[in-house]
């Protein structure tokens, strides 16, 4: 029997947007599709009777989410169809099988011919032979793995969840860096979200067919348009939440390690980075700041919270010392508490742990008898958040949750509320970082936070956070799968994503090495050097190493104010700084496995060095590229074998018709507002057009409007090219009133002439480096500029 109903289905209280929502009753199956946007359609499917999926801890509310869509539904011969402004939904009376088509009939996606969908967790399509599957959260593939897309293999989430596994024989390298985030982006104009947190099983093996399973949860998935990757990110960052601004600071370079022991280490590394020319805006405190743990030395002192009176003492006179430097202090912590600090006595008392017998569930591993916070209670989320309030006042700047898989557990004995463990692992970490976002956000209104996150689910971007690749061996075979690793991040919603520079375990990396890696932190969207017991500052390797790291950091300190509108963009549109080719060209089949080079925004093609020597392969999509070192320029649509990468040099191509903004040489982030700015520009045949976002870096203000834009263009025409740089629209706090604005034109000879409207620049033609460099006097932020550069022969 088939029933249908449709209801307008209000998504909650009050002004809530009206979700059409169509219901099916079908065999035994209830199957509801309700229509968030023209583009975004929710499918749900229960047992006759059967309860729904409830809330999810991944999405939004339908008041955020949902836009006015334009839905019909009509009636014919063997299907009921839902039209959308952008969609044609095929509802099968008879199977309740669904076929997603785009506007002009084109089957997008369709639920598996052979295999009707019941109301099991587990979701059937059938494949186009020639799309391409990605996303799918974090997963360190194997050594030397470079590959990207998800055709041909079986994504896990597991064993479960984050567990640590062991891939790295002989080191338990690089197993725990798997995160759950069931999004799947596909070539053929769509992403699919399955809005179900539990162990998962995806298979892309069987030809012309993909499928999901999960060992629990409700059957509920989003289809999400596209028709570009794009869409799709910009609907997918709609649902589960736009990727917050993280502090400007925190896109600096990060020093960490574990660990710096004392204040004195600390200190000494601050002082060390600066006194070597090393930008740097921050150090990173591993678990010695609390006293470590008995496995390496220290007390028992695992969620005290508290610092290490012994050799961490006076914390707010040190925080202020190094804030003078320019440098914040960020603190690691785990979502454990050791029996026998004061804080187990006082969780146990309020009922904020996990419980198994009715007693705090204790896990023993190498830091101790622990009981594991509930962060799915909110009383315990406020609870954990009062424990950091001293160390906010500290002048502590942000927060580094590490085990939050979290790495032991019992998923059958051990309760969280009613919940069994199986019911809520994968979420944990989520609601950790939301109850450090929720309380920072309570006590500090408009300031922004820094997260570094180990491990998360779906929507963890809207709370800001940073993911890294977890524990990697120190070795070339296992720096290559990083940057695959980072493009799926980016395609999942997590924009903010970086690894471990210099590797974490294994032996202590080469000076080759560690440059490389290096060079590829610094165009990864979290720059941090990290690693166990080990040399992780730039520094402390060969003077030669030292050198070059500190160029390339110098560099990224340089591109800042290009990698911040980046981080803006993803913010506006979940488009992420780091980006796959085949987000650009999809139809290009030589890019959609190809997970060893990515933009870097929409102007740089970054190819890092993944192993040994100094030459790499290099394929260089459609459209003409310039060298960045050379100004050399190259036809793409093909690979360059053996491009020559001398260790000074990370292979870095800029895209024709590229405006780079460039800031000054700076220490810090801090050490003075964006006064002065060079646009390095490419021309190339057609007009192009950059647009610059600056705010205060700190504050939440730029989710009110409060920032600045700046337009550039740069138009080629018969006798030249004409630039201008319109005046600052908008506002911030940290505006300067006035700016010097540079010029480096890259050109294949000098230039006739140079004239400017109004004012009197200097040039200066740069033979070797073929480069026109126009140095216009210090403006007011809102004068335009206008130049024409006249060439000989037009
Ligand atoms: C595991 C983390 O992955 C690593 O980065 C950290 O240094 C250690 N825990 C010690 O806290």
């Amino acid at each position: 029997m088939t029933t249908s109903t449709a209801a307008g289905a209000a998504g909650g209280e009050g002004a809530e947007p009206i979700v059409p929502s169509f219901s099916w009753q079908i065999g035994g199956v209830r199957l509801r599709v309700s229509v968030l946007d023209d583009g975004l359609v929710h499918v749900e499917r229960a047992a006759w009777g059967g309860v729904g999926p409830g809330a999810s801890p991944a999405t939004l509310g339908a008041g955020e989410v949902a836009r006015p869509a334009r839905v019909e539904r009509a009636s014919e011969p063997s299907a009921d169809v839902v039209t959308t402004g952008l969609l044609r939904i095929e509802v099968c009376r008879e199977t309740g099988r669904l076929i997603f088509r785009d506007g002009r009939g084109r089957v997008l996606l369709e639920e598996d011919r052979e295999r009707p969908p019941t109301a099991a967790p587990v979701l059937r399509f059938q494949a186009d032979p020639g799309e391409q599957f990605y996303g799918l959260g974090q997963k360190v593939r194997g050594p030397n793995d470079t590959s990207l897309r998800w055709n041909g293999r079986v994504r896990e989430f597991g064993p479960y969840g984050n567990v640590r596994e062991k891939t790295c024989p002989g080191v338990s390298g690089q197993g725990n860096g798997n995160t759950t985030i069931p999004f799947v982006v596909s070539t053929g104009g769509y992403g699919v979200f399955f809005d179900n947190h539990y162990r998962h099983t995806w298979s892309f093996v069987e030809p012309g067919r993909w499928w999901v399973e999960s060992a629990g949860g409700a059957h509920s998935y989003y289809f999400v348009y596209g028709p570009g990757m794009r869409e799709v990110l910009e609907r997918y960052t709609r649902l589960t939440g736009r990727p917050a601004l993280p502090p400007r600071w925190a896109l600096g370079l990060l020093q960490s390690k574990f660990g710096y022991r004392d204040w004195g280490e600390v200190l000494a590394t601050a002082e060390r980075l600066r006194a070597e020319g090393i930008p740097a805006d921050a150090l990173v405190l591993d678990l010695y700041w609390f006293g470590g743990v008995p496995h390496f030395g220290g007390a028992n002192r695992m969620g005290s919270l508290a610092w290490d009176e012994r050799n961490f003492p006076d914390a707010a006179t040190h925080i202020a010392r190094l804030r003078e430097m320019g440098f914040r202090v960020v603190l690691i912590e785990e979502p454990y508490v050791d029996e026998a600090t004061a804080n187990f006595e006082e969780g146990r008392e309020g009922g904020f742990f996990a419980l198994r017998d009715g007693r705090p569930a204790l896990v023993e591993t190498w830091f101790g008898r622990c009981a594991l916070v509930d962060f799915t209670n909110p009383a315990a989320r406020a609870w954990w958040w009062e424990k950091h309030r001293p160390l906010v006042e500290d002048g502590v700047a942000g927060w580094w949750v590490d085990l939050g898989e979290p790495q032991a557990y019992d998923e059958q004995a051990t309760y969280h509320g009613g919940r069994s463990h199986a019911d809520v692992h994968n979420l944990l970490n989520l609601e950790w970082v939301r109850a450090l976002a929720e309380g920072y956000a309570r006590d500090r209104p408009d300031r922004r936070l820094f997260l570094l996150s180990r491990s998360g689910y779906a929507g963890i971007q809207r709370y800001g956070a940073a993911l890294w690749s977890n524990d990697v061996l120190a070795d070339f075979a296992w720096l290559a799968p990083q940057v695959s690793t980072g493009l799926n991040m980016g395609l999942s919603g997590v924009p903010f994503w970086g690894t471990d520079v210099g590797g974490f375990i294994g032996p202590v990396a080469s000076d080759e090495l560690y440059t490389r890696w290096f060079q590829f932190g610094a165009f990864t969207p979290l720059f941090r050097p990290h690693g166990q017991d080990r040399p992780t500052a730039a520094f402390e390797f060969s003077p030669r190493t030292a050198a070059i790291c500190r160029e390339v950091a110098r560099l990224r300190y340089r591109l800042l104010p290009y990698v911040y509108t980046h981080f803006f963009e993803a913010f506006r549109t979940g488009t992420p700084l780091m980006r796959p080719l085949v987000m650009e060209w999809p139809d290009d089949p030589a890019v959609h496995d190809l997970g060893s080079e990515y933009l870097f925004g929409p102007w740089l093609l970054v190819a890092p060095v993944l192993g040994p020597g100094d030459a790499r392969d290099v394929y260089l999509p459609a459209g003409r590229w310039y060298d960045f070192w050379t100004h050399e320029v190259y036809v793409g649509g093909h690979t360059i074998r053996a491009f020559p990468a001398p260790l000074e040099r990370i292979p870095l191509f800029v895209r024709e018709g590229a405006i780079l903004p460039l800031g000054p040489e700076v220490s810090h982030t801090e050490e003075r507002p964006l006064d002065e700015i060079t646009y390095r520009i490419y021309p190339g045949p057609e007009p192009s057009r950059y647009e610059l976002y600056e705010d205060d870096g700190e504050s939440l203000a730029y989710q009110r409007g409060e920032y600045a834009l700046t337009t550039v263009e740069a138009s080629p025409d018969a006798r030249g090219l004409r630039i201008s740089v319109g005046g600052v629209r908008g506002s911030h706090a940290r505006l300067p009133a006035k700016r010097r604005t540079h010029f480096e034109v890259v050109l294949p000879h000098p230039p006739v002439a140079v004239e400017a409207r109004g004012i009197s620049p200097e040039t200066e033609w740069d033979g070797e480096r073929k480069l026109l460099v126009i140095r216009c006097p210090e403006l007011p932020v809102s004068t335009p500029i206008e130049l024409w550069i006249q060439m000989a022969d037009g």
